[in-house]
């Protein structure tokens, strides 16, 4: 077991992947982009709002033989800059991976101006720039609309 400073306590995981630092109350947005609803079976231990020193409040969440894709955490890192997504096997940290938002990010993001070329072409994929990271601002490729951490957020949630 793993005492958080909170005093709550949390079991650690044979194998599988922790995903720890992701900024407060977002554990359900990162669920969502693994699209896991809870029926799949997998065992979850999620855990919102604990304390943390370097973040103040942040959510954890560790999932039992679940690995991450690369595209999977592209997207984390969209909405959880600070994540570090830990392997796990026979209960130790086998791998630590902090990522960089994305220059580009390709096909997984819609734009919001409804005369965009990636809404009206059923065929056009959506490409948008990073133009800043921190607040995370996005550029159209095609109309160069802005999308912002927010509007990420509400994407991935809706
Ligand atoms: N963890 C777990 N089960 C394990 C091993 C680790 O649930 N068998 C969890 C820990 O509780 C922690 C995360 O995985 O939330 C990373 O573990 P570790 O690297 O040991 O912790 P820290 O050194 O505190 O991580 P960091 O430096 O990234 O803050």
């Amino acid at each position: 077991m793993i005492e958080l400073k909170s005093g709550l306590l949390v079991s650690k995981i044979r194998n599988g992947t922790v995903i720890d630092h992701i900024p407060a109350g977002r554990a359900l947005a990162v669920l969502k982009i693994l699209g896991i609803k809870g029926i799949e079976g997998y065992r979850i231990a999620l855990v919102m709002n604990a304390e943390s020193s370097k973040m103040g409040r942040k959510d954890i969440l560790k999932i039992e033989d679940r690995e991450i894709e690369e595209k999977e955490a592209e997207l984390i890192t969209l909405i959880a800059p600070e994540a570090t997504i830990n392997i796990i096997k026979d209960y130790e940290v086998v791998g630590k991976r902090k990522q960089e938002i994305p220059q580009e990010v390709v096909g997984l993001l819609r734009c919001t101006n409804p005369s965009c070329i990636t809404n009206n072409d059923v065929e056009a994929i959506t490409r948008f720039r990073t133009l800043k990271r921190r607040p995370l601002q996005l550029a159209c490729e095609y109309c160069e609309t802005r999308l912002t951490e927010d509007e990420v957020v509400r994407q991935i949630l809706g």
